[in-house]
């Protein structure tokens, strides 16, 4: 099934979502940046694929249609910022939460309490209050260039039946996910010894 077979009419507000979304990123005063390293790395989007949008509101017991789609599922349209420290994942994150687009109506840290897995990002779900959008949800993730690297990795595991030597893969991504955590914060504070103790 096609984007356009499945969410119809709806594609056309989702696309306006996620590109406003993408927009009010872009004001993110990147000129504050002292050290050179700009605090967002990159941005990708995404509206969720028609397959997997239908599989998600099957487990959760609810009708399949695009209508209940964007209305009930807050990931429809998401946005994942990938940023250079973890001190930026918070600073990005505190900004968006001040802006007026939109209400954030859940944010879970992931960072500050990874998953059993590993897995370490921010997610804000926020929910539009004005505009042609009005009322429409999406879901950002934050998340260091670090942690992006293993959780794409990590990925790809959903998507695998059965994989040979599981257990060990899974083990391993473990200590990889905090490994990565220990790099992040190590680098975090290499970079404030730089920018702190330097007169430019
Ligand atoms: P879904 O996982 O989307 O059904 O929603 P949820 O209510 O469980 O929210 P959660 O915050 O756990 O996940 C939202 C999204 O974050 C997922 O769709 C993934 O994109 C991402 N995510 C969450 N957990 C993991 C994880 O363990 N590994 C990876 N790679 N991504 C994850
Ligand atoms: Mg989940």
């Amino acid at each position: 099934m096609t984007f356009e077979e499945y969410y119809g009419d709806e594609l056309f507000l989702l696309k306006m979502a996620e590109q406003r979304l993408l927009n009010i990123v872009k004001e993110y005063p990147s000129q504050e940046v002292m050290d050179g390293i700009e605090p967002i790395m990159y941005c990708k989007s995404r509206i969720k694929r028609p397959d997997s949008m239908v599989q998600k509101l099957k487990k959760q017991g609810l009708p399949t249609d695009s209508r209940t789609a964007v209305s009930k599922m807050h990931d429809a349209v998401g946005i994942r910022i990938i940023c250079s420290f973890i001190d930026n994942v918070y600073e990005v994150a505190d900004w968006l939460c001040e802006r007026e687009d939109y209400a954030v109506i859940q944010k879970k840290d992931y960072i500050s309490y990874p998953k059993p897995n590993g897995y370490r990002s921010l997610h804000l779900i926020l929910q539009f209050t004005s505009g042609p959008e009005k009322d429409m949800y999406a879901e950002i993730q934050l998340r260091t260039i670090a942690i992006d690297f293993w959780a794409a990795l990590e990925h790809q595991m959903k998507y695998k039946q059965y994989v040979e030597h599981e257990k060990i893969i899974r083990e391993e991504l473990k200590h990889c996910a905090d490994d990565i955590a220990s790099v992040d914060m190590s680098m975090q504070t290499i970079r404030n010894l730089i920018v702190d103790g330097c007169w430019e």
